[in-house]
């Protein structure tokens, strides 16, 4: 069966249980949250493979944001409804979805790039840069090393661009990288900003 999830519609009950039916603790939870904080109070964020919105999408609710989120996985956005009633969420993959018809002062996708195939990841910053409102942020996660590994879960092949190719995917779309970073788990994160108008 295809899954437009790369493969977590499949195994959506094993990540749930790995990470998805927690609140307030696992990967990426400090990095987020600081994220969340330096965003100005109230604003609009998009989160790219949402998945049940534990923990990450929670974090940016909580912060007083006003998230929507997009993930191709129908368990998982499921879930998502059950952890953030009245929250939006769209069961979409990112390379169709129109994320909701309208811009954003902000996008994350944590745990999603490398799972697509490349010309995706290439494109992604376009696209995104094109929900973005004037002076918008990205904060995304990515190996910063080039290469290719078998995700744990699916059992299939995710890749890594690498940072360079990310840095230029992020330019030709007008995106400026503002900083780069590891959280203790080798979590590689991309933060960048579009011009203001
Ligand atoms: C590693 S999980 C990360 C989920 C969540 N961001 C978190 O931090 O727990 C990757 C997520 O991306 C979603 N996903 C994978 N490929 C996708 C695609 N092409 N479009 C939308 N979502 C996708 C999966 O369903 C899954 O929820």
């Amino acid at each position: 069966m295809s899954d437009a999830a790369s493969g977590y519609e499949r195994v959506a009950a094993d990540f749930l249980a790995a990470r998805g039916n927690v609140a307030g603790r696992g990967m990426g939870v400090a990095e987020v949250r600081a994220w969340a904080r330096s965003l100005p109070p109230g604003a609009a964020v998009l989160d790219l493979g949402s998945g049940s919105g534990l923990p990450l999408t929670k974090l940016l609710v909580d912060a007083g944001l006003a998230v929507h989120g997009v993930d191709a996985s129908p368990t998982l956005v499921e879930a998502f409804r059950r952890n953030l009633p009245g929250v939006p969420v769209a069961c979409e993959a990112v390379e169709d979805s129109r994320f909701f018809g309208r811009r954003f002062d902000a996008v994350m996708a944590w745990g999603l790039w490398f799972l697509l195939p490349a010309a995706v990841q290439r494109a992604l910053p376009g696209r995104v840069a094109d929900v973005l409102l004037p002076g918008g942020r990205l904060l995304f996660t990515a190996p910063a090393e080039e290469g290719s590994w078998t995700d744990v879960l699916t059992a299939l092949e995710s890749r890594s661009l690498g940072a360079a190719a990310y840095r230029q995917a992020l330019a030709e779309a007008g995106l400026a990288m503002l900083r780069e970073y590891e959280d203790e788990g080798q979590n590689h994160y991309y933060e960048a900003r579009l011009a203001p108008e």
